[in-house]
């Protein structure tokens, strides 16, 4: 048995699994070509994601690589994967992460600021989220200043990652094939320029200023990476982080404002850290490390709303699995959703229970983040972006939803089809 929220009405109901494949995947499937499978279970999602690069290989649509980039970490194997995923994973891991943190937090009181501040009003919490993570990845974990007008160039290449890969004038593909040409010419001026700097700074190190932007240009400088492939993961980072923290933010307000007597001890954490601190004195890695029980909220809420519903594998050998033979070729998706409705790995999955997070859980059960070697790289970014947002929308104002009920949408990646509009009052010094 499994369950599901109603996508439509995001209202949860029970069914069985095979129903759940009937109703969200066979229609996902029914548009591609035959020779696909869909797997759930803790075990299957174990054997395909750790089985990365031995039995099956990532595979994403060919609008996605298109935009992306073929140069992008997603398209990469093996060694080449290996030794982007060592760049890339630097910057991203806590101690490459631990030193951003002042720079996230000013970052969000600068769109508290600018955004959210003026009164009691009315805001569109989900387009906001996605300006604030856009301005974290850029600025923060790059080191690329945000220009007006690039936010929405890089979400036109965004709204076609999962558009038919038809490229006639005025379709959805081919504006964000043009608009990936704008962000191109954009971008390399900047690595150009940030190449010419390091070269006379002797920088090559990649250490300092810049973080991930001057790791990615230091291993262009010693010929381990192209200009290209420096460019092509700009723009998959940014898309990586756009929807899906943005979503994760969005779903954790939501369900703290459903839940009152969670929202009471969340806040309570939040109090707690603030009691120890000068007024205006900034947060610090350390305290990021105390908000457990705001993370486990965080992590509830993305087990009912994952913001990745799964993602394909193809298989590169004929597989055995379970009694079957995968044929070589044929593409698996695996998705979040089989696990984390499912009672044997959730009890109650329906019920909203952050405390479940304070015992181990399976593991390949919780799978927001994916598994095995392609595991969300930026898995402790998007963690502190989600920490550190809410202890400042939590301890600064009084929010409610203006439609609690509002639907989430699936295209396929979900978003709250009212862009969540929430209602703020800066709460008295
Ligand atoms: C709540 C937020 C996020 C969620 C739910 C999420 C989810 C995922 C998932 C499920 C995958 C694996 C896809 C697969 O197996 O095919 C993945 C991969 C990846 N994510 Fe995230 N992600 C999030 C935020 C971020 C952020 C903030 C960044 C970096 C700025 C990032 C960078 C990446 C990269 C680079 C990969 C590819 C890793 C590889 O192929 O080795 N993600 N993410």
């Amino acid at each position: 048995m499994g369950y599901v929220y109603d996508p439509m009405i995001c209202r949860p109901f029970c069914l069985k699994i095979d129903k759940l494949t009937s109703l969200v995947i066979k229609p996902l499937l029914h548009s591609l070509k035959r020779r696909k499978l869909v797997v759930n279970g803790a075990e299957a999602n174990k054997f395909f994601l750790s089985n990365e690069f031995k039995l099956v290989v990532s595979s994403w649509p060919s609008s996605s690589v298109q935009l992306m980039g073929e140069n992008s970490i997603m398209e990469k194997q093996g060694e080449a994967h290996r030794c982007l995923r060592g760049i890339v994973a630097t910057s991203l891991s806590s101690t490459g992460l631990e030193n951003l943190v002042p720079k996230i937090c000013s970052t969000i009181e600068n769109h508290l600021e600018k955004h959210w501040n003026g009164g009691e009003k009315a805001i569109g919490l989900y387009s906001l989220t996605k300006v604030l993570t856009f301005t974290i990845v850029l600025e923060c974990l790059l080191g690329i200043e945000v220009k007006d007008g690039m936010l929405e160039v890089f979400e036109r290449v965004l709204e076609g990652v999962f558009a038919a890969p038809v490229n006639f004038p005025g379709s959805k593909f081919s504006r964000a094939k043009s608009a990936r040409r704008e962000i191109e010419n954009m971008l390399v001026d900047v690595v150009r320029e940030k190449r010419k700097e390091m070269e006379k700074k002797e920088q090559e190190n990649g250490e300092g200023e810049g973080i991930l932007l001057s790791r990615l240009v230091a291993a262009l400088i010693r010929s381990e990476i192209s200009e290209v492939e420096v460019l092509d993961n700009v723009v998959l980072l940014v898309f990586a982080a756009h929807d899906t923290t943005s979503f994760a933010i969005a779903m954790t307000l939501r369900m703290l404002a459903h839940h009152p007597n969670c929202y009471s001890i969340l806040l309570k954490e939040h109090n707690d850290i603030m009691r120890g601190k000068r007024p205006k004195e900034t947060l610090t890695f350390e305290d990021t490390k105390m908000m457990n029980y705001t993370w486990q909220v965080a992590r509830e809420s993305m087990r009912l709303f994952p913001p990745i519903f799964g993602s394909f594998r193809k298989a590169i050998h004929d597989i055995k699995y379970d009694g079957y033979t995968i044929p070589r070729g044929w593409k698996v998706l695996w998705t979040a959703y089989g696990t984390h409705y499912d009672p044997k790995y959730f009890e109650d999955p329906l019920s909203f229970n952050p405390s479940r997070f304070e015992d181990p859980i399976q593991p390949y059960a919780f799978v927001p983040f994916g598994g095995g070697p392609r595991l969300c790289a930026g898995y402790q970014l998007a963690k502190l972006n989600i920490l550190i947002f809410i202890h400042y929308v939590v301890t600064r104002y009084d929010w409610s939803l203006v439609s609690p009920d509002e639907p989430i949408t699936m295209d396929p990646l979900p978003f709250p089809s009212q862009g969540m509009p929430i209602r703020i009052s800066p709460k008295l010094p």
